[in-house]
């Protein structure tokens, strides 16, 4: 197969991981926005090289008329989760979605490796719009907490270098490295609604923090630079103050205040 070849090949597959990071950040905005935990924390994808390619057929034996068909990881996405719990969370959002059909499941959650690793795949067809028309493909999406990935991620870098003869004492470690892991993600587990909870305030204070800036901005528009002063040193004041509640009390005043002063300003013949 000539190098041209292997990019006609390839490019339907650039093009579905580019197109799922893409959607599955857009998941990850829409929680955000309308201030909604997001089981996902981040997004990632890469299209298997052609050498990675090339030695899993040798290793599976698949001709190169079979390797759409049975080499289902040229696409790969990672969707990174905080909390194991969120894990499940995520997967439902992908059975869920009408541009994916979820194929395969392996649930190496419930069933551990003998490596340790530990992670949620599943194997989706995925459609791609090109010039010669739409093209379905395969897509390998795993799915594992920072800390299960940060575990991956160093096992894979040993078995590369040891080229996957692993010595003894370096195996063992990782085996003790994943129980750590393990132990790790169930302690986060236990203190997940307090996360949760201050990640969805601290959301909501930038939000209301954007908001009555904003606000601010259109009075100060509208010409009232003394009160503007006024009303910014209270905003000041209440921002010191964190709390949460204060602050969006002030956010439904100044809003009933720019409203009112809008609606002034309008029937001021002078203002127009
Ligand atoms: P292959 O596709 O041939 O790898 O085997 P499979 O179809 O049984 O897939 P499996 O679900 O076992 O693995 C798919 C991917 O998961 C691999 O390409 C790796 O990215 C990852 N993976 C699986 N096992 C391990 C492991 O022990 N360590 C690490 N670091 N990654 C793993
Ligand atoms: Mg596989």
């Amino acid at each position: 197969m000539e190098i041209q070849l292997w990019r006609e090949l390839l490019d339907p597959y650039e093009q579905a991981v580019s197109e799922l990071i893409t959607k599955f950040n857009n998941l990850k905005a829409e929680h955000r926005k309308r201030n909604l935990y997001s089981p996902i924390e981040s997004v990632s994808g890469r299209v298997k090289s052609v050498s990675s390619i090339l030695e899993k057929m040798k290793h599976k034996n698949v001709p190169f008329e079979r390797l759409e068909a049975e080499i289902e990881d040229i696409a790969g996405l990672r969707i990174i989760t905080q909390f194991v719990e969120d894990i499940e969370k995520v997967a439902q959002l992908l059975y869920q979605r009408s541009d994916l059909e979820i194929v395969e499941q392996k649930d190496y959650l419930a069933n551990q490796k003998k490596s340790g690793y530990r992670s949620f795949h599943l194997i989706a067809r995925y459609t791609v719009d090109c010039i010669g028309g739409p093209k379905p493909l395969f897509v390998e999406i795993q799915i594992r907490t920072m800390a299960m990935n940060f575990w991956a991620t160093t096992e894979h870098s040993l078995q590369y270098k040891y080229r996957g003869n692993l010595p003894e004492r370096v195996a063992a470690r990782l085996t003790n490295a994943a129980d750590a892991i393990f132990m790790l993600d169930n302690e986060m587990s236990s203190v997940r609604s307090e996360i949760m909870n201050a990640q969805i305030d601290s959301q909501m204070e930038l939000q209301l923090v954007k908001d009555i800036l904003n606000c601010i901005e259109n009075i100060y528009r509208l010409d009232n630079k003394r009160e503007v002063a006024k009303i910014q040193n209270e905003f000041y004041r209440i921002y010191a103050a964190h709390n949460l509640e204060e602050l969006e009390r002030f956010h439904r005043q100044l809003d009933i205040f720019a409203e009112g002063y809008q609606a002034q300003s309008i029937d001021d013949p002078l203002s127009r």
